[in-house]
């Protein structure tokens, strides 16, 4: 039997945790044969909601489940952790403005990238779901200098998820003939699902497609995906953004398939434009346990522009971060 890996899940208590956990614990995170150890971190208040979920795991009985912990101390849950999802995260209350939400955040993303620094597994891999994911992620990882930066990174991979079943859709193929999607930038509504690099049936989806769908259905669709579901199930997406997670923890393992790639928000190594050290969306291989951002691809003007935007959105939040003194 393979080494345990140590899971640390914060925000368990929430509904994204509660879509999460039980998925980890079945064995989808890593494989089938890899015994998990989990540590759920809450805050003080909500300790005890964790504590009734691990009572439902206790009652699943998984075979590959070898302990959960739970606490409200950060240090306690990422020592030894060799992957950190990072969900929990501070909501935009009404009337907030971007700065506050980000100083809210910092509170929560600092002391975190402490202590994963502080604590963590040398092979730590972290994913930030919590949103403003991206900065979130920048801060924690501004705050954790003795782990290799690429080991931080933010979740776009519901957004490529959405991308996926749109195009499958309009086009009435099966999701696994598309190839080669990519969300740009950050996850928000800049964001930026590119059809020129995606293909279906091995040719070139923007061509597929009318130009008109593309840009007025398909990117807004995409973008906005999160507020329909919020309008239609009265909630934001749990299960969908748990599957996510899942699959980007799985790919980041396990690798991409031959002749294809996948979405990721990871440090920019200045490719494409985007500013180095930003955490932005690309497309991504991952080969031996570590993500490569996919390089050479030619970007039209239709796209330049909207990556460009979803960038600036990114320098902007983390000039903000910066002038807080968060990083
Ligand atoms: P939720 O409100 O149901 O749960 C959040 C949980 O985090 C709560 O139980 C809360 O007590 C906990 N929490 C707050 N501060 C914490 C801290 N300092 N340490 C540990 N736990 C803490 O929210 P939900 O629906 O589970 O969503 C979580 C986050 O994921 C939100 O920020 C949401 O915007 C984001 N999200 C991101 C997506 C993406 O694609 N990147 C998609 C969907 C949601």
């Amino acid at each position: 039997t393979k080494a345990p890996v140590t899971v640390t899940v914060t925000g368990a208590a929430g509904q994204i945790g509660y879509a999460l956990l039980f998925r980890i614990a079945s064995g989808q995170l890593i494989d089938a044969e890899t015994p998990i150890k989990l540590r759920l971190l809450e805050i003080p208040q909500a300790v005890k909601a964790a504590e009734g979920t691990a009572m439902e795991l206790d009652d699943c009985a998984f075979p590959l489940l070898e302990s959960i912990d739970i606490t409200d101390d950060a240090r306690t849950a990422f020592d030894g952790t060799n992957v950190a999802l990072l969900v929990g995260a501070r909501p935009r209350a009404k009337g907030m403005e971007r700065g506050d939400l980000l100083e809210a955040n910092g509170g929560i993303f600092k002391p975190q990238g402490e202590a994963i620094n502080a604590g963590a597994a040398d092979d730590v891999r972290v994913l930030v779901v919590g949103n403003p994911a991206n900065t979130n992620a920048l801060i924690a990882q501004a705050h954790a200098p003795d782990v290799p930066a690429e080991r931080f990174t933010a979740m776009t991979r519901l957004d490529h998820n959405r991308a996926q079943t749109q195009l499958a859709q309009k086009l009435g193929v099966s999701v696994t003939d598309i190839r080669k999607l990519t969300i740009w930038g950050n996850h928000s509504a800049t964001q930026y699902p590119d059809l020129f690099h995606a293909e279906v049936g091995g040719k070139i989806a923007a061509e597929q497609v009318e130009q008109s769908w593309l840009a007025d259905e398909f990117i807004p669709t995409v973008a906005k995906r999160g507020a329909a579901i919020i309008d239609a199930r009265g909630a934001s997406s749990a299960a969908s953004a748990a599957n996510a997670a899942i699959d980007h923890v799985h790919t980041w393992v396990n690798g991409t398939p031959e002749g294809d790639w996948t979405s990721a928000g990871v440090v920019s190594d200045g490719s494409y434009g985007v500013p180095e050290g930003l955490i932005s969306s690309f497309p991504v291989t991952a080969r031996d346990g570590k993500f490569e951002i996919v390089q050479g691809l030619e970007i039209d003007e239709f796209s330049r522009e909207r990556i460009d935007a979803s960038v600036a959105e990114l320098t902007e939040e983390r000039d903000t971060v910066r002038k807080l003194g968060l990083i």
